[in-house]
């Protein structure tokens, strides 16, 4: 089975209850806020999502800019039916999905290009080859376009601690080995965790400009832990969230659970 079957299998079983598990989580609703405001930001005609999972995103914006075209490709077909009944039960004509990965943009959309390429958690931690997946990327990004990236990130200073104190230093430093298993304790998901310096390094390979990072779950802590979350008083979560966001473009930003970057094509104003 080849590796993207593999990725493929592990979300359309996880595809099942994703949409439900997803708004029983407070946090991963306010990062997504978040990741969108960032997107919000930039004009565009024509966009990109990769990894869309069932269409939150890309539904969400072809919805709100209905003279713009969004366009997207995940590599479970479980999330393509998903994302495509939204896209049906809307009459989105200006929104498109397509199966496949990163490198199969010019199979899925022959001669099209974009202004605006966006990644909402994480599908790039899940690509055979970084460098490979950038050049894709890249070549597909019209001069002056945007793409927005959001990692898994591999420095996840507050997670490493919580995990020592837990004891168990090999969840710990997961994220530093080659292969890291993914989220789930009991399903293995083959992805990489990398840091900003190594996305840097992949973004000036092909001519982008990395314009800002910016890190999520620095302080307050990341979506998974449900039982921290749900004992932090209110206000402390509040404050824990806002002190993030006051951070999150510093050097501290780079040890947050997530981090987005800000990509630019040389060209750009
Ligand atoms: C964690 S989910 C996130 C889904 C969605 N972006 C969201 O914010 O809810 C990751 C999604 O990326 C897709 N994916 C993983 N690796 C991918 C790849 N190499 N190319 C395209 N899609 C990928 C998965 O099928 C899944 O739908």
């Amino acid at each position: 089975m080849s590796y993207y079957e593999e990725v493929g299998n592990y979300y359309d079983k996880d595809a099942v209850d994703f949409e439900q598990r997803y708004w029983k989580n407070p946090v991963l609703q306010r990062i997504r806020q978040s990741f969108r405001e960032e997107v919000k930001q930039l004009p565009f005609r024509r966009a990109l999502e990769i990894g869309f999972g069932p269409g939150f995103d890309l539904i969400h914006f072809a919805r709100i800019f209905p003279e713009a075209e969004v366009c997207g490709l995940d590599v479970s077909q479980e999330m393509v039916q998903l994302a495509q009944q939204k896209i049906d039960a809307h009459a989105l004509a200006n929104a498109r999905v397509g199966q496949g990965s990163v490198e199969h943009i010019t199979e899925q959309f022959p001669e099209t290009s974009f202004d605006l390429i966006y990644v909402f958690f994480g599908a790039l931690n899940t690509v055979e080859d970084i460098e490979r997946a950038f050049e894709c990327l890249s070549d597909r990004l019209e001069e002056g376009g945007r793409m927005v990236l959001t990692f898994v990130n591999k420095w996840y200073l507050q997670g490493m601690l919580i995990e020592l104190l837990k004891g168990r230093p090999v969840q710990a430093f997961s994220r530093l080995k080659k292969v890291w298993g993914g989220y789930s304790p009991t399903e293995f998901l083959a992805s990489r965790c990398y840091s900003p310096a190594e996305i840097g390094r992949c973004a000036e390979r092909v001519g982008l400009k990395l314009f800002t990072h910016s890190g999520y779950s620095i302080f307050s802590p990341a979506w998974y832990y449900h039982g921290l979350n749900r004992r932090l008083p209110g206000r402390l979560r509040q404050a824990a969230w806002d002190l993030d966001r006051r951070i999150a473009d510093g050097p501290l930003g780079g040890l947050g659970e997530y981090v987005l970057y800000d990509l630019r094509k040389k060209g750009s104003k």
